[in-house]
C-alpha cells in the first residue's frame, strides 16, 4: 500500500546500468528479436517485477520510480485491487469471448458509462482493442459518413504503426515507412500547432498558433486540397509522443469554424491525452471541444487487460456499415477491469491535479535556471521539458535530452526518452503518491544541474 512519507520506499541503483544480470538478457535479446524490441539504450534494465509503491525493479536489484505507467496504460497503479479482481472474476465466469458475437450484459454496461462519460454529442461506442485499430476505424467511419476521401492531420502527432497509420502519421520518419518512400494515400498535413513551436515564426516566442488555421485555409485549400473533399480532421488535442504541445483557444475556435463551414468531423485521438491524463477527463474538456468521434484507449483499460474504443455522434455511427470489430476487441475480463477503472477515475483525477502543482512548482523554475531547457509543460499528471541549444533558435538538443535521461536514471528516476527526442516526457500513474513524484522532480533537477551545468 501506499506508505507515508517516513514508511515509503525510495529508488535506489547500486550497480551500472544495465547491471550484469539485465546484460546477460540484453545480449540474448539482440540475437532473437528484431530491432525495435531492443531498447536498451532507452530502458536500460530487464524487469524483474513491480510493487505497489510505484517502483520498478530491475533483475539487478535496482528500482525506479515509474514514470511510465505502461505508457499511460496503467493510470491507477500497477495493481489496482478492484481491477484486478473484477479482471479475474470475469474471467473466471465466462473466459475468452468473442463480444461482438456473443454478448454478456457488462458489453452493454461499459458502452453506456463511456458514452456518459463522453463530451457533447456522441452516443455510440465501436469497440476495438488497441488505440491503432481505433483511428483507423474512426478514419473509415468519416469518409463512410461523408462520402469524402481526405484527412486533415498534423505534421508530427502519432496515431499507431498499422500500415496505414505508419504511412500516414509522422511523429519521426525512422518509425514509420516513409524511408521506403511509401505515403499512405487520403491524408494532407498541417504542421501540430502551439506556441512554443511553429514552422511559421523565428524566436522565443510566445507563438500565435492561428498562423496554421491561416495555413490550411490560405495555402493548402487553396493549392492542395478542395475542402469538399475532407471527410474529418484528426487531431491530438494534446500531442503527446511529439512532447506534449497543446494547442490554444485561438486555434481551436478557428478549427471549429473551418469544421462547421465545411461539414469536416472532428475527431480527437485521446488515446494517450484522455481519461484523465490531461487534468480532466478529456483533454479537449480544456477547451470545450465536442468532437464528433473520439478515440480512446491506454487509460481505459486500468491498468487491466487491452481496452480500446472509439465513440461517436448518431450522425456517423447509428447507421453505418463499416465494421471495426475482430475476435478479441472487448474481451470480457478487459470489460469488467475497464468498468472498475472507471470508478476510480475520479479521486485518481485529484492526485494527478496534485502532481500538476508539483510539477509547475519544482520543474518550472528549470526553464529560467537553464538555456538549454526551453520550456517545460504539466498537464494534470503529463510532463514535459524540452531542450533546446539556446532560447533563441530552439534547435532540438537531443544530446543534452538523452544525457538528462541517463542522469536521471543513475537517480532512480524513469520516464519516457529516446536519443532522437528533445523532449523528455513524464506520465506517471495518475494517483502517484505526490511524495514519490516530488522526489523524483527533484532528483530531476539534479539532473539537469549535472548535464546542463
Ligand atoms: C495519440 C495516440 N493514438 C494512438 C495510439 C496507438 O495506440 P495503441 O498503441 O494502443 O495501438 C497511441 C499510442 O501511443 C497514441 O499515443
Amino acid at each position: 500500500m501506499m506508505g507515508t512519507m517516513s514508511e515509503r520506499n525510495y529508488p535506489r541503483v547500486t550497480t551500472a546500468l544495465p547491471g550484469p544480470k539485465s546484460q546477460e538478457i540484453f545480449d540474448r535479446q539482440s540475437k532473437v528479436f528484431y530491432t525495435q524490441m531492443q531498447q536498451g539504450d532507452m530502458c536500460p534494465f530487464i524487469l524483474d517485477r513491480k510493487t505497489d509503491d510505484e517502483l520498478l525493479h530491475d533483475v539487478d536489484g535496482n528500482s525506479f520510480a515509474n514514470h511510465i505507467s505502461a505508457w499511460g496504460a496503467s493510470p491507477y497503479g500497477a495493481f489496482p485491487p478492484s481491477v484486478r479482481e473484477a479482471t479475474i472474476a470475469a474471467w473466471d465466469r465466462y473466459g475468452m469471448e468473442i463480444s461482438c458475437f456473443i454478448q454478456s450484459p457488462p458489453v452493454t454496461e461499459l458502452a453506456e458509462r463511456l458514452v456518459a462519460l463522453a463530451p457533447g454529442k456522441l452516443t455510440r461506442v465501436a469497440p476495438t482493442v488497441t488505440g491503432t485499430e481505433a483511428v483507423e476505424g474512426a478514419i473509415k467511419l468519416a469518409r463512410e459518413a461523408t462520402g469524402r476521401p481526405m484527412i486533415l492531420a498534423f505534421l508530427g502527432q502519432y496515431h499507431g504503426e498499422s500500415t496505414y497509420l505508419a504511412q500516414s502519421t509522422s511523429t519521426e520518419l525512422s518509425v514509420n515507412t516513409s524511408n521506403a518512400g511509401v505515403y499512405a494515400p487520403g491524408i494532407v498535413f498541417a504542421p501540430y500547432p502551439s506556441a512554443y513551436r511553429t514552422p511559421f515564426a523565428k524566436g522565443a516566442g510566445p507563438h500565435d498558433d492561428t498562423v496554421v488555421i491561416d495555413y490550411i485555409e490560405h495555402w493548402l485549400l487553396r493549392h492542395q486540397v478542395e475542402a469538399s473533399q475532407i471527410a474529418g480532421v484528426l487531431i491530438e488535442p494534446i500531442a503527446g509522443e511529439l512532447g506534449v504541445y497543446a494547442p490554444s483557444q485561438g486555434f481551436w475556435d478557428g478549427l471549429n469554424r473551418l469544421c462547421r463551414e465545411h461539414g469536416w468531423l472532428l475527431i480527437c485521438d485521446e488515446v494517450q491525452s484522455g481519461m484523465g491524463r490531461s487534468g480532466p477527463v478529456w483533454a479537449g474538456d480544456l477547451w470545450g471541444l465536442e468532437p464528433d468521434l473520439l478515440l480512446v484507449g491506454k487509460g481505459f483499460s486500468a491498468g487491466g487487460q487491452p481496452m480500446a474504443a472509439i465513440i461517436g455522434t448518431d450522425a456517423v455511427m447509428a447507421d453505418t456499415p463499416v465494421h471495426t470489430t475482430g475476435t478479441y476487441v472487448w474481451e470480457p475480463a478487459a470489460i469488467a477491469g475497464a468498468l472498475a477503472g472507471l470508478d476510480l477515475l475520479e479521486p485518481a483525477m485529484a492526485n494527478a491535479m496534485e502532481l500538476e502543482r508539483i510539477g509547475r512548482e519544482v520543474l518550472t523554475p528549470l526553464i529560467e535556471r537553464h538555456e538549454r531547457i526551453g520550456d517545460v509543460r504539466q498537464y494534470g499528471s503529463w510532463a514535459a521539458i524540452e531542450f533546446v541549444t539556446d532560447k533563441e533558435s530552439k534547435t532540438p538538443d537531443t544530446e543534452s535530452q538523452f544525457a538528462f535521461h541517463r542522469a536521471a536514471l543513475r537517480r532512480g528516476v524513469f520516464a519516457i526518452s529516446a536519443p532522437e527526442k528533445w523532449v523528455y516526457r513524464m506520465q506517471p500513474a495518475l494517483t502517484m503518491d505526490p511524495e514519490l513524484f516530488r522526489w523524483s522532480c527533484e532528483r530531476l533537477v539534479e539532473a539537469a544541474d549535472e548535464v546542463l551545468g
